[in-house]
């Protein structure tokens, strides 16, 4: 028997594009937010040897185990952590985890947990109505379905799905609770929006809008993302790829936002709002998965790459005297010093 034919895999998206995104240097410390199979994670490792450190985090145990196998290699430079990035401030600080070099996030889930019958999230398979990213947590899809309101399910519907028909799916799942699979769901949103229409099937928003809205996925993105940008070193990268566009502006304006040193209203005759930029956008485009990826990898071909360097540490964002003294300190010492020193002039020149 050929494993390699039936054993699903994740196969990392934009793997040599993330870890230039992430200009991975050897001694560099990184932290992986969303492990999965530790596919992105071994690249960097292998990239920040000799002497590079790795915190990954995810908040599937069973991600945490196929990470662990398959990064035993490097066990004395990492430390795997079954926790979700929403503490990754506390996460680092708990581990003495920071400043760091880079932090990545690659959203969403991996190929193993949609063709896992169990866990619920994929239309194709039939499973419970889960959708949990761990399943420790309390609140699974099935509890959404079948114990919201009407309203609240097309709220849900439209807002995290982005779904022409949410009112008219969410009667009809009212009108049929209790749904239990997600064979059941699929086959119920069909109805409810008159059967398949093209190549994509009717059930895909309504399956996105319930995963999000079962982890909490843009709230914690939003706010993880706030708590990376205080943990990065000067020029540390922020690296983010996402899969569909509700993430994707979440990253989009906070990157934006915070690579402006002004964010008064357009119009606005003199500055009032005092913000200083922290980033600055290493590209202005994004980068997506080549036509040779996408063919090797089609779960790739949504993917976006939006990359960041921290360029100044601010109030708010970040503890501004540990920021200092990991410029002045030790750990700054051959770590891209005559770029720290042009800044460390200019920021003194300006002050
Ligand atoms: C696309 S997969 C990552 C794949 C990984 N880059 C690799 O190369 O194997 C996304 C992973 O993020 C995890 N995840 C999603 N949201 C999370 C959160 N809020 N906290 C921690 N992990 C999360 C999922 O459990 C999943 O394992």
């Amino acid at each position: 028997m050929n494993l390699n034919m039936s054993t699903p895999t994740h196969i990392p998206v934009l793997l040599e594009e993330t870890v230039k995104a992430l200009a991975v240097q050897p001694g560099g410390r990184y932290i992986d937010c969303t492990l999965g199979s530790g596919g992105h994670a071994a690249a960097i490792l292998e990239q920040g040897s000799p002497g590079g450190q790795l915190l990954g985090i995810d908040a599937d145990p069973e991600a945490i185990n196929i990470a662990g196998t398959r990064l035993e290699a490097y066990s004395g430079s990492t430390r795997l952590i079954n926790e979700n990035f929403v503490n990754l401030q506390a996460i680092c600080l708990k581990y003495d985890f920071q400043p760091v070099y880079g932090i990545l996030f690659d959203l969403g889930l991996s190929s193993l947990q949609l063709s896992e019958d169990s866990r619920g999230f994929s239309f194709q398979r039939d499973g419970p109505l889960d959708m949990r990213f761990n399943p420790g947590q309390e609140i699974t899809a099935a509890d959404i379905v079948n114990q919201s309101s009407e309203a609240e399910l097309a709220h849900i519907i439209r807002t995290y799905g982005e779904e022409a028909y949410s009112r008219q799916i969410a009667r009809r799942l009212v009108n049929e609770r209790p749904i239990t699979t997600t064979l059941e769901l699929a086959r119920t949103v069909e109805r409810a929006v008159g059967g398949r229409k093209g190549s994509i099937h009717p059930a895909t928003k309504t399956f996105q809008a319930l995963r999000i809205a079962v982890n909490h996925e843009l709230e914690n993105l939003e706010s993880a993302l706030k708590q990376a940008i205080s943990l990065l070193g000067f020029s540390g990268r922020l690296v983010v790829i996402s899969y569909h566009s509700l993430e994707d502006r979440i990253v989009k304006q906070l990157m934006q936002r915070e690579s402006r040193d002004c964010i008064c209203p357009p119009g606005t005759p003199t500055c009032v709002c005092g913000h200083t930029a922290c980033l600055r956008l290493v590209s202005k485009k994004i980068i997506t998965p080549s036509p040779a990826e996408v063919e090797l990898n089609p779960r790739s071909r949504s993917a976006k790459l939006r990359v960041a360097e921290r360029v100044i540490f601010q109030d708010g964002y970040c503890d501004s005297a540990e920021g200092w003294h990991f410029l002045v300190g030790d750990e700054a010492n051959g770590w891209r010093r005559p770029a720290l020193l042009r800044r460390l002039r200019m920021t003194f020149s300006l002050s």
